[in-house]
């Protein structure tokens, strides 16, 4: 088999002169500064080399991860200057941007996304060559970034404008707005460390809260480029960088007690932890994104191509790196056979390689304790009864980890109910569908799931539990986050609080109201204050 052995993974790795020119950085980053109070602070302190997931042939025949930077390790003390900043600019509700029209904060957001745009290439680069991400699939990251802070903001626009109005109810003028909630920590994952941060630091920024933002470990030098762009378009303080170890500083930051919301998208087993932290945990709104575990049921009439093809999607885009990647399959007995044989085939089809190259699926992973997780969940499963059914799953070479398609899984195996986030494909055979049910409903995960079929009335009524189970059920296709206008959210240990484009808006706001007695004393209040704009939240202008 092509693909399969380790000296053919080997080989995949470049020699440096083999790296073409397009996909190369112009230079290591060597990043000193962090922004506080609108300040590029520089740092002098201890630093973190930034080691690629791509590997380097070196003249001595070695291969080795390449350096592409460093940034700085930081401790409390900046971290307490970071939200001291945040809380700042915020000044219990009072701060510059908190009051900011909402036109306003959108006009500071269209400047950071025009300066944002222009960094389109040096950012794609980093994503591809920080995470391993392929070239396609970081252009589509930043694009789709870019697209989602458009949407928010048009969001945003009708929301505010469908509150531009007074409403009376009995007797009682009222006018309803979404407020702010205060200082907002923003943490995001590696494995789309652009666009899942996006997803909440932009609404929190637009709904008028200040942040402080701690970078994902693999995921911090592409935000480098932005840094300045955050000084220039925004007030001083609204965003606060902290580079730092999390286990140190967000326990820390947490305990102080001002911190508002927790934004993270992270484990369960950390979110639980830091929410304790809080010294009054009824003031911390959490906005989640956790573990998933998302299963694909394959019924025996389903159209077994289209969900082999659908399948192998879910479960190998960017290697099984994604929250709503397919994790485990659950296959109906009497067609399990097939499937393999036809997913496997597909599977080889898959090309290997580096980032850069077209068409390109499988590629390196951030740090060989992966590719050792992948091996040991691998050899678990073998020794409880499962077996390797594509030739070379499982074999890797540094960094490079060819994708295992394991069968039969069984309870008690860690690729039964593990988040494996890689390239393993778990394939569980079921007799009775109520199994495939059973699985969902004992699992700790409640994100997605999808199913294959095509019996109108077997699908319903598999739909129906399911929806009680997860957040989306999907039909005939594998589990996705997308179109970003869509809710996206989980049960259990899988999310708090739902994310879309409209719905991230709400959750990093909260309605606040002005009310009053419907006398004519306070109507020509009213009229006064909206006519000579004594108030930025009683108004009732149009954002067009
Ligand atoms: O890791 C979770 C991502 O938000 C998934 O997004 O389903 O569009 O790849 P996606």
């Amino acid at each position: 088999m092509e693909n399969a052995d380790f000296g053919k993974l080997q080989v995949r790795f470049p020699g440096l002169d083999d790296i073409p020119d397009a996909a190369r950085l112009d230079a290591p980053i060597h990043q000193r500064v962090s922004l506080v109070d609108g300040e590029l602070k520089t740092w002098d302190g201890a630093c973190k080399t930034v080691l690629s997931p791509v590997c380097v042939r070196q003249d001595s025949g070695e291969i080795e991860q390449v350096v592409i930077g460093s940034y700085p390790v930081m401790g409390e003390t900046e971290s307490d200057a970071a939200l001291d900043a945040a809380v700042q600019a915020y000044d219990h509700g009072r701060g510059l941007w908190p009051t900011m029209t909402v036109a306003q904060r959108i006009g500071c957001m269209q400047e950071f996304i025009r300066l944002m745009a222009a960094k389109r290439q040096e950012i794609v680069k980093l994503i591809m060559w920080e995470i391993g991400k392929s070239l396609a699939d970081s252009q589509k990251e930043f694009d789709r970034t870019i697209t989602y802070m458009q949407d928010t903001i048009s969001a945003l626009k009708e929301l505010d404008n469908s509150n531009s109005r007074f409403t009376i109810v009995e007797g009682t003028i009222g006018q309803i707005r979404r407020a702010p909630l205060g200082v907002v920590l923003c943490m995001g994952p590696y494995n789309y460390p652009l666009n899942e941060t996006f997803a909440t630091l932009i609404p929190a920024l637009l709904m008028g809260n200040t942040v402080v933002f701690k970078p994902p470990q693999y995921g911090t030098l592409l935000f480098y480029p932005l840094v300045e762009a955050f000084r220039t378009a925004f007030p001083k303080g609204v965003i606060n960088t902290i580079y730092a170890p999390g286990a140190i500083v967000v326990p820390h930051m947490l305990a102080s007690g001002k911190i508002n919301v927790l934004a993270l998208i992270g484990s369960s087993k950390v979110a639980d932890y830091l929410k304790k932290q809080h010294p009054k945990s009824h003031r911390l709104r959490a906005v989640l994104g956790l573990d998933a575990k998302n299963a694909a049921i394959v019924l025996p009439d389903a159209d077994i191509n289209l969900a082999v093809k659908e399948c192998l999607l879910g479960a190998l885009s960017f290697n099984g790196q994604r929250c709503t990647a397919l994790k485990m399959l659950m296959v109906h007995r009497s067609i399990a056979d097939e499937f393999l044989e036809r997913f496997t085939a597909a599977l080889e089809n898959l090309k290997v390689g580096m980032p850069w190259e077209q068409g390109v699926s499988i590629t390196p992973l951030p740090g060989m304790h992966r590719t050792a997780y992948m091996t040991q969940a691998i050899d678990d499963a073998k020794a409880k009864g499962a077996r390797v059914v594509n030739e070379g799953g499982g074999v890797f070479c540094k960094t490079l980890f060819y994708p295992a398609v394991v069968y039969p899984v069984q309870e008690g195996m860690m690729l039964y109910r593990e988040e494996q986030f890689g390239p393993l494909v778990p394939v569980m055979p079921f007799d009775d569908v109520e199994t495939a049910l059973e699985y969902v409903i004992t699992s700790d995960h409640g994100q997605q799931v999808s199913i294959f079929g095509n019996d109108a009335a077997q699908l319903g009524a598999l739909v129906d539990p399911l929806v009680n189970q997860v957040c989306r059920v999907n039909i005939n296709c594998q589990c996705q986050r997308g179109p970003d206008i869509f809710p996206f959210a989980g049960r259990k240990d899988s999310a708090e609080g739902t994310l879309s484009v409209t719905d991230a808006l709400r959750a990093f706001s909260i309605r606040s109201m002005v009310a009053t007695k419907e006398t004519d004393g306070n109507k020509a209040l009213l009229d006064a204050m909206v006519k000579n704009h004594h108030s930025k939240f009683v108004n009732t202008g149009f954002i067009f």
